[in-house]
């Protein structure tokens, strides 16, 4: 149990203390790790009482290490309510699976991660449900697309990974005029970037794998927000029935990661505006997207939604020609004459991450290197073109 009220307290006193304690037994401060798939009774009585009381039996129902992540996550989204999975994609699937109904429609933006927009177009079209998409940057798109049986609106921003922006607020107000759940997924903008609960979402989606976890070493998925929808989400027990469910080794590489959270999100953002800059007044770069960029679409908005933190991510186009190169050409060059940065897919940890998409662009998953060290060592990478 928590000693202190820390209803009131800074998000990173939230982050350490929130459901921590001695453990009873040994006095050890750090928390124990219950790496255990199952639990031990002296009694078939005790057994029951467990099992009626919901408390640990089998460790894909339940364990002590990941209900204090549920209890952590809960309080850094100001969320009544947490559950996690063993990954970003599992939180997806047992959160639809669970609050989608036979005969409904769910509504989705077009900029979803690629696996989330492969989830719902092949599998829930596979259901007795409907699905279709629109671009929740024009809101007359979306409002076409608000159906009689609408019930869940699926959103996510920053979109992964062409960092559109969308305005949480205005659609958690079309959602509650149509009597619909709004889902935001804000794995590219945890707080203290984006708060989506406060802007009005009924439930916010994470990879935890990315920046929460922050180290590339687990993966992990939560969902968070109102207790009656969560409660619906978590019992009978979809991550359980899904086979989704979180490890508790994973839960606490996870709660590690959180207690430095808000130190490690701003690092990533400085640095993140350091290289967009650096790429804006580049002679080869065509277009740079980054949502704190005063030149960016989206600048507005990331000052109102974002407390004006762009995020980690940096996406950008090379220009046609280089050299006689086409951008494809390109593209893999200056990826391939990286030092510092590691090509590698992901985002939110230590290390600089570099890919390249389909649509020729690539992007930059900033990690928490000198800002001056990654700008040298993409200008070589330039200069070797
Ligand atoms: C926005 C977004 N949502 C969900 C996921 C899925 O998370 P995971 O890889 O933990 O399953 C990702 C993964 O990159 C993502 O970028």
């Amino acid at each position: 149990m928590d000693k202190h009220d820390l209803s009131k307290s800074d998000l990173e006193t939230k982050l350490i203390h929130t459901g921590h304690s001695f453990d009873p037994v040994t006095h050890s401060l750090a928390s124990p790790i219950y790496q255990t798939a199952t639990f031990g009774f002296d009694t078939v009585e005790q057994m029951d009482e467990a099992w009626n009381e919901l408390g640990y039996l089998y460790t894909r129902e339940g364990n002590p290490s990941t209900i204090q992540l549920e209890k952590k996550l809960a309080a850094l989204e100001g969320g009544e309510a947490a559950v996690t999975m063993g990954s970003g994609m599992g939180a997806v699937c047992s959160t639809v699976l669970t609050l989608l109904e036979k005969g409904e429609h769910i509504l989705c933006s077009k900029g979803l991660f690629f696996h989330s927009d492969i989830f719902f177009r092949e599998l829930i079209d596979k259901m007795d449900a409907e699905v279709s998409f629109a671009d929740f940057k024009d809101m007359e798109d979306v409002k076409q697309n608000i159906k009689e049986n609408t019930t869940i609106i699926f959103i996510e921003t920053p979109e992964n990974p062409k960092l559109g922006v969308v305005d949480i607020k205005e659609v958690a107000e079309l959602a509650k005029e149509n009597d619909c759940i709004l889902i935001v997924d804000s794995t590219f903008a945890p707080p203290p970037i984006q708060y989506s609960l406060q802007h009005g979402a009924d439930l916010v989606l994470h990879s935890l794998t990315k920046y929460i976890n922050g180290h590339g070493d687990a993966l992990g998925g939560a969902i968070i927000g109102r207790k009656d929808l969560i409660e619906k989400i978590k019992y009978p027990g979809m991550p359980c029935y899904t086979g989704a469910a979180l490890s508790p080794f994973n839960a606490w590489l996870i709660m590690r990661g959180m207690a430095t959270l808000t130190m490690r999100i701003q690092k990533h953002c400085e640095n993140a505006l350091a290289i967009s800059k650096f790429l804006e007044s580049h002679e080869y770069v065509e277009k740079v997207i980054y949502p704190a960029l005063e030149s960016d679409p989206s600048y507005e908005l990331c000052q109102k939604q974002m407390n004006g933190l762009g995020g980690g991510i940096v996406s950008f186009w090379l220009k046609d020609g280089i050299k006689g190169m086409t951008v494809r050409e390109a593209d893999y060059k200056l990826c391939n004459n990286m030092n510092l940065l590691s090509i590698a897919t992901s985002l939110g940890e230590a290390h600089t991450l570099i890919q390249v998409e389909n649509s020729n662009m690539i992007r930059i998953a900033v990690g928490l290197e000198g800002a001056q060290d990654l700008i040298a060592d993409i200008k070589q990478a330039f200069d070797k073109l």
